[in-house]
């Protein structure tokens, strides 16, 4: 008889900020870093970089034991090499992902498997004609059978989803997000199926709590059970 291996749950470590622009944040920021959050227009986008990017060092440098102010980013890109990819701590097995929209900022942090974290404002966006874009063909149904009022929560909840995952693997939006099929937004979250040669597998997705009038997920790519955490916001 073959025993029932039980597989370790995989710890994930969500933590919320609200954005913030303070000299002592600003400090940590590498000559990269200061040169980009320079070209930002908008105070906002600004306040949301300079926050992930001390979120990161904060939770990295606790992980690791290395100080704040020594820790350096790789954004390699995957398709063309260029410096605009998923950040990376070079020499560390853990992995991170980190996002902001409006007044959240994100990070969740895995002790090995990739992660993919993507938190989103429900805004009045167009989701029909953004569905076109983003959703398979059974998921725009699913979409337009719900009431008026919760198509925007659905059209959030599944955009997060899929961008999480597009997150953990690297790919970002360069991957067609209408090849991932996800399961309906009152549902449990899962992938269904994922018809591209970017798809990967095993992949576990979760919705996240960020609070009213936002969507939040994360992926990662796993087969072991998720353990999930938040900090950093109560509601
Ligand atoms: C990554 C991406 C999905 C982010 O979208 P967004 O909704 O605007 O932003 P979010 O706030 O959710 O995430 C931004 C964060 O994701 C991280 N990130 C950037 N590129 C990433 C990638 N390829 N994969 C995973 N994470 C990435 C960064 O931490 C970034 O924030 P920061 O630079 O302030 O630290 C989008 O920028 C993208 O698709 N980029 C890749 C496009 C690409 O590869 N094009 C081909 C170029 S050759």
């Amino acid at each position: 008889m073959i025993a029932d291996v039980e597989m370790p749950v995989l710890e994930c470590a969500v933590h919320w900020a609200v954005p913030s622009d303070e000299p002592h944040m600003r400090d940590l920021l590498d000559a990269g870093e200061r040169d980009r959050y320079a070209r930002f227009m908008r105070d906002e986008d600004k306040a949301r970089f300079v926050t992930g990017r001390f979120l990161a060092r904060t939770v990295l440098s606790e992980a690791t034991g290395l100080p704040p102010g020594d820790i350096r980013f790789t954004t390699d890109c995957p398709h063309c090499g260029a410096s605009h990819g998923k950040p990376r701590l070079p020499g560390h097995t853990l992995d991170f992902s980190l996002s902001h929209s409006a007044d959240r900022v994100v990070l969740v942090l895995t002790d090995g498997p990739e992660v993919g974290v993507d938190v989103e404002q429900e805004s009045d966006r167009d989701v029909d004609r953004l569905g076109e874009m983003v959703l398979s063909a059974p998921e725009r149904d699913v979409l337009a059978a719900l009431p008026a009022d919760q198509r925007k929560r659905g059209f959030h909840a599944y955009w997060c989803r899929k961008e999480a995952l597009l997150k953990a693997t690297g790919h970002g939006l360069a991957a067609p997000m209408t090849a991932i099929h996800v399961s309906g937004p009152d549902e449990p979250a899962e992938v269904l199926s994922w018809d591209d040669d970017k798809a990967v597998s095993p992949v576990r997705l979760a919705d996240l709590t960020p609070g009213p009038g936002y969507a939040a997920s994360l992926a990662v790519l796993t087969d072991r059970p998720l353990k999930i955490s938040e900090a950093g916001l109560t509601y």
